[in-house]
């Protein structure tokens, strides 16, 4: 996909990998609606693009942010869903309420706005989606969060092999921890030590390059401590 001139809206741009995609993008010439919970913030990120808020615990908001992205750029090119929430924890110690955070957040939050985009996506597109690493690796201690990022990378490998014929592609980032201070920021418990597997700038170059060359993945190798994707 040309990104110069692409219409994208970024879900999650006041978040550290979701203004530094939005950034890189705007870099590379897209037109940009950048969409989070503070109106503010998301000025500081991108001064001239519109801003749109939502908060992922009201799924038909999130669906609507896509529609009004749509309409205020002409139509919709690239969603990125840059926005998310951590837990940590033995699954014993977690409850209904913090579980139905996640999975409203990380699960069904991505998934209202993956359909209301493809939806919006009448001659292709790319739906862009930072999933996890626990998708891949499973992880005591983060039970839940695990389940809802599973759950998620699960809907888009079938929702891409639907989208085949559309032209929509279907972007899976699975990225390993990053220092973006979410950790620091979970809805509950503490995190565990873990070591940095990529910088921001890293993923976000592999990211954006990533939409640009049509990629449907982006997993990292645990064993080669490295990006691997197709
Ligand atoms: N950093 C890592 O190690 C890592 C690894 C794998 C995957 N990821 C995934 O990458 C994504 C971005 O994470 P990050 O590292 O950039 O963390 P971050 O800086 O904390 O960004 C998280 C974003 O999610 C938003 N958010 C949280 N709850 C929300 C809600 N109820 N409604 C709307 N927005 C909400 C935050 O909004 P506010 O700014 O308003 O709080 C923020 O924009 C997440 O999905 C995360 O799971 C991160």
């Amino acid at each position: 996909m040309d990104l110069d001139g692409a219409r994208v809206l970024v879900a999650g741009a006041s978040g550290v990998l979701g203004a530094a995609v939005a950034r890189s993008l705007d870099g590379r010439g897209a037109r940009l609606v950048l969409a989070g919970r503070d109106a503010a913030r998301l000025r500081d990120v991108g001064p001239d693009a519109p801003a749109l808020t939502f908060d992922a615990l009201d799924l038909e908001r999130c669906a609507a942010v896509v529609d009004e992205a749509a309409d205020a750029l002409g139509g919709l090119d690239v969603l990125v869903v840059a926005f998310g929430v951590a837990a940590f924890g033995p699954a014993e110690q977690e409850d209904d309420v913090v579980t139905e955070h996640l999975l409203t957040v990380n699960t069904m939050a991505p998934m209202a706005m993956a359909r209301a985009a493809l939806r919006r996506m009448e001659t292709g597109g790319t739906v862009a989606v930072l999933s996890a690493i626990l998708a891949d690796h499973p992880t005591a201690g983060m039970a839940a969060y695990t389940a809802s990022k599973a759950g998620l990378s699960a809907w888009l490998t079938a929702v891409r092999q639907e989208q085949r014929r559309r032209g929509v592609t279907v972007f899976d980032v699975r990225p390993p921890h990053i220092e973006t201070g979410l950790a620091d920021r979970a809805i509950v418990g503490t995190a565990p030590s873990m070591t940095a597997g990529a910088t921001v700038d890293e993923l976000t170059e592999l990211v954006v390059d990533g939409i640009r060359d049509g990629r449907r993945e982006l997993r990292y190798d645990l064993r080669e401590r490295s990006f691997a994707g197709r």
